[in-house]
């Protein structure tokens, strides 16, 4: 691929998601996108770009954005993020509040609210409550993983035994066990897309907890300003924004306090 159609594929995927491209991401551009025209059949990436960009369903963009996204995640990753959900749902369960909200900005194929979902679960436990998980992402491949729960042996390393018997069912599907997430974690959880440079967002919130977490690397500092003005807009008073442990926010713009790093109140 030329630098060319290269500059232009980069800016169309930028207008299009918010993800910045580096010159040195041309390889991996090209490794990805290659799969997406041979799965097409189409010949080389000119033609492509011509096809996606002349795609009045807006569906083919869904999917080279697809193809692009980095999803990688894990069960319990960052960990000390879930301890911190689990002080302060605690911490307000015993204020007397029973009503929690809380969103995963860019939950990729869901470890992420499966996780957070696993915690509030077991913090809230024997309690009456009324918890509801926002699960949302750009990529439609992944919201479809999300929705049907299923983990390899090796996705749920991460996750203690006594978690792993209580909130999954596992099924020998093709001489591999599956971890399948039970019911009564699911129904905690709306996955829906959404596109993070979209503002305003259509939630109403308030928000007690925000995960935005290993989405904002690879924007530029104006899409990462929009998207933690909206997140402020959407948290309660008293309530907080996780970002990433290599992300952080100038706090100074936003009204946001720092409490640690990646971990940020809104007063
Ligand atoms: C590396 S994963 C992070 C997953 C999870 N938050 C974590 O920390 O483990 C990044 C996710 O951001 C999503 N993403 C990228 N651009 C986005 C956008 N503009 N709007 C919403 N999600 C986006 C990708 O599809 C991907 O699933």
């Amino acid at each position: 691929m030329n630098n060319d159609l290269f500059n232009k594929f980069r800016q169309l995927i930028y207008n299009t998601s918010g993800i910045n491209l580096s010159d040195q991401k041309k390889a991996l551009v090209v490794g990805r996108l290659s799969k997406r025209i041979h799965a097409l059949g189409i010949d080389n990436l000119k033609d492509y770009y011509e096809y996606v960009t002349n795609d009045k369903s807006g569906q083919e963009i869904i999917k080279l954005i697809d193809s692009i996204s980095t999803n990688v995640t894990q069960f319990f990753r960052e960990n000390d993020h879930f301890d911190f959900l689990k002080e302060k749902l605690i911490e307000w369960k015993e204020a007397g509040q029973t009503k929690f909200r809380i969103w995963s900005s860019a939950c990729s194929t869901g470890e992420e609210p499966y996780t957070i979902a696993i915690t509030a679960m077991e913090a809230l436990n024997n309690s009456f409550f009324d918890l509801k998980i926002l699960a949302t992402d750009i990529s439609t491949r992944v919201l479809e993983q999300c929705k049907r729960g299923e983990y390899y042996a090796h996705k749920v390393d991460n996750i203690p035994n006594y978690l792993l018997q209580k909130y999954f069912e596992k099924k020998k599907i093709n001489n591999e066990w599956i971890y399948i997430v039970s019911d009564r974690i699911k129904k905690l959880i709306t996955f829906s897309r959404l596109n993070l440079i979209d503002t305003p967002y259509p939630m109403k919130g308030p928000f007690d907890i925000v995960f935005c977490r290993n989405v904002m690397i690879y924007f530029d500092d104006k899409v990462r300003n929009m998207l933690v003005d909206e997140i402020y807009r959407l948290l309660k008073p008293g309530g907080y924004l996780l970002v990433g442990h290599s992300e952080s926010i100038t706090s100074t713009q936003t009204g946001f306090r720092i409490v640690k790093p990646s971990i940020y109140y809104k007063p």
